[in-house]
């Protein structure tokens, strides 16, 4: 594998990190950050197929899909600012022949066929309340594949606090930067009902 060109990426990023969408973080954390969102069974040599959930300008999913030379990407975001912020990133990585940039809401391509359960690999960096990640998320997920978030304590608690309710495994990793990471499994695919829509979701939320 050829190392991803990170300069290339850093300069592309200046327009996000000057509109203030990648936060304070250098390229150099959030490229740290974001490796900690693959799960063991995503190894450099595997194909798979992953989603970012409200990407922004592209992280973690610009990053992972030039950590994994052979998956493919879908990287969401409802805002059409951050979808061109991170189509820049996809660009200056050379990476659009395997990564899609896709202008919507999370929830409706969760409600799409040609998405729904389609993804090996789930991700979502401060995406939303742990609640709407699952409902959102969990219909993304493949039968076999992995729903990764990272996470803080309380976060962490409320995942593992409503595991059972949600039919899931959650075991937690650690990146390289000592962040965590929820790793959330399931042998059964999401409800037919997820997600319902905005309003129930903020009426009565998961968890
Ligand atoms: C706090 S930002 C995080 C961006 C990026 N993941 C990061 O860590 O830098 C949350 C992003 O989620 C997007 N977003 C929020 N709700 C969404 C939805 N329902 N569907 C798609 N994108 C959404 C916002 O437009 C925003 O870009």
């Amino acid at each position: 594998m050829t190392e991803p060109d990170w300069a290339a990426l850093d300069a592309a990023w200046l327009p996000a990190r000057e509109a203030g969408v990648l936060g304070s973080a250098t390229t150099e954390a959030v490229i740290a950050h974001a490796a900690g969102y693959l799960p063991a069974a995503c190894r450099v040599e595997d194909e798979f197929s992953g989603i970012d959930l409200g990407t922004g300008a592209g992280v973690p999913g610009v990053v992972l899909a030039a950590l994994r030379p052979r998956s493919n990407w879908t990287l969401v975001d409802a805002s059409e600012r951050r979808c061109h912020l991170a189509a820049a990133a996809v660009h200056a990585l050379g990476l659009d022949e395997r990564v899609e940039v896709v202008h919507a809401r999370v929830d409706d391509l969760a409600a799409d066929a040609a998405h729904r359960n389609g993804y090996d690999l789930v991700v979502a960096r401060s995406f939303g309340p742990a609640s709407e990640v699952a409902e959102c998320g969990l219909p993304l997920r493949a039968n076999h594949g992995h729903l990764v978030v990272s996470v803080t304590e309380a976060t962490l608690r409320q995942w593992t606090g409503a595991s059972s309710r949600l039919g899931v495994t959650v075991q937690v990793q650690r990146g390289a930067d000592g962040a965590r990471f929820a790793v959330i499994q399931s042998d059964a695919p999401a409800p037919e009902r997820w997600p319902r829509r905005p309003a129930a979701r903020r009426r009565a939320p998961l968890f």
